[in-house]
């Protein structure tokens, strides 16, 4: 089977698909694979590294997605990217297939395959393969470190004879797989953190980090479902922001991580609310690209506000493209050994991991997220 890893093209993205060692892996268990010249090498992993590891370097992108079996890659590639692939050929990636209604038409009408990275299910047995948590994880430590570049203090209280300073505070906003890892991450460098979150479940994850949990009593409009927030009324959202205003314009860091899959992100910092804070303060909108926590944040800006630093990165895990790509190389590839072998793959349709992350099937599209909306 010939594997294809072009270079990412989208906008600030170092990562690649597969790493060096995985690349070995691959090529050990009988696969061809081929990589677009300098596919790695935002990563720091240079074409000799590939060649040494038995792939086979092609300059041109074009050609290897024609002559492809299998396209791995973090974004989903352009229309016209696609159009070069043959039918029959499969594309594993990042999909995520509401936002992309025109690519998966293409895919569709193209007759290929496509498998999405984000549609995998959160199941342990697919743990190895959960993108999603390896990649916000990464985010959530590089958050605190953006923060704390951009903040003109420092974390941990510090007694010296020209006198005391006292630790920063971060306020935490989400405590899902990013908002833990900011919260052990902040902890480390040793800031007061404080935590809000709506789903019950998480008081106890973040106390057991050591941070202080800010309760925030839920109503009836909050819906949840297999661990994750599905829907909250405006209505509960003006209690929350009235109740968390007084942590908000206490602390030197907020870093807001809230989202709801499929939707909106929750609106917690309203531009009021920014003012209040105090001067210096810094922001991290990690919601950004999902239209942001913060009303004043900026998609892949920094911006100041009253002078309140409002960073709207869309791609932290971009920025640790070593560790981000060495993980989801393993996500990727584990991902591959379930669906197929060397010789092709199973195509069992009825199985949980295969069903959940199949999106177009030969030109049909299969997932509910991707249908056309009637
Ligand atoms: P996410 O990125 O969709 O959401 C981040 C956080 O925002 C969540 O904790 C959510 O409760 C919170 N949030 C939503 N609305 C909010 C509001 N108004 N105020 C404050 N916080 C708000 O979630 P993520 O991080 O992708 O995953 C979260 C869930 O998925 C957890 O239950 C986690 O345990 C579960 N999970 C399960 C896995 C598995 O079983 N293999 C793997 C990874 C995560």
């Amino acid at each position: 089977m010939n594997l294809f890893v072009p270079k990412e093209t989208k906008f600030k993205e170092n990562r690649v698909a597969i790493t060096p060692d995985v690349a070995k892996e691959l090529v050990n268990k009988g696969f061809k694979l081929v990589m677009e010249k300098n596919a790695g090498q935002s990563s720091y992993f240079s074409d000799d590294m590939y060649v040494n590891a038995g792939a086979t370097i092609l300059e041109n992108g074009s050609n290897g997605y024609e002559s492809a079996d299998v396209v791995l890659k973090v974004n989903i590639p352009e229309i016209d990217e696609i159009k070069l692939m043959k039918k029959g050929a499969i594309l594993i990636s990042f999909v995520f297939a509401a936002t992309v209604p025109q690519v998966i038409e293409a895919a569709s009408k193209q007759g290929i395959s496509i498998f999405s990275m984000d549609a995998i299910p959160r199941i342990s047995r697919a743990q190895k393969m959960d993108a999603l948590s390896s990649q916000s994880n990464l985010a959530g430590y590089k958050t605190v470190i953006l923060a704390a570049d951009a903040l003109g203090k420092i974390f941990p209280m510090l007694m010296t004879a020209a006198g005391t300073i006292k630790p920063a505070k971060v306020l935490i906003m989400g405590a899902g797989v990013a908002g833990l890892q900011a919260i052990a991450t902040a902890k480390r460098l040793g800031a007061i953190v404080e935590v809000s979150d709506i789903r019950p479940e998480t008081k106890e994850q973040v106390q057991s980090l050591g941070a202080y949990f800010i309760e925030v009593k839920g109503d009836e409009s909050i819906q949840t479902a297999g661990g994750y927030v599905t829907g909250v009324s405006d209505d509960f959202l003006m209690k929350q922001q009235a109740l968390l205003e007084k942590h908000v314009a206490d602390a030197d860091i907020v870093i807001t991580t809230a989202l709801i899959p499929g939707k909106k992100a929750p609106m917690l910092i309203p531009a009021s609310m920014v003012e209040k804070m105090k001067m210096g303060s810094v922001i991290v909108d990690m919601a950004v690209e999902q239209g942001g926590n913060c009303a004043l944040s900026e998609l892949n800006k920094t911006v100041v506000k009253n002078g309140v630093t409002i960073i709207g990165e869309s791609n932290l895990p971009s920025l640790l493209p070593m560790n981000a790509s060495q993980l989801y190389a393993k996500n990727i590839s584990t991902f591959l050994y379930h669906l197929a072998d060397s010789q092709g793959f199973k195509w069992e349709m009825e199985e949980e991991i295969t069903k959940g992350s199949l999106i177009v099937h030969n030109g049909s599209i299969v997932h509910a997220s991707a249908l056309p909306k009637i």
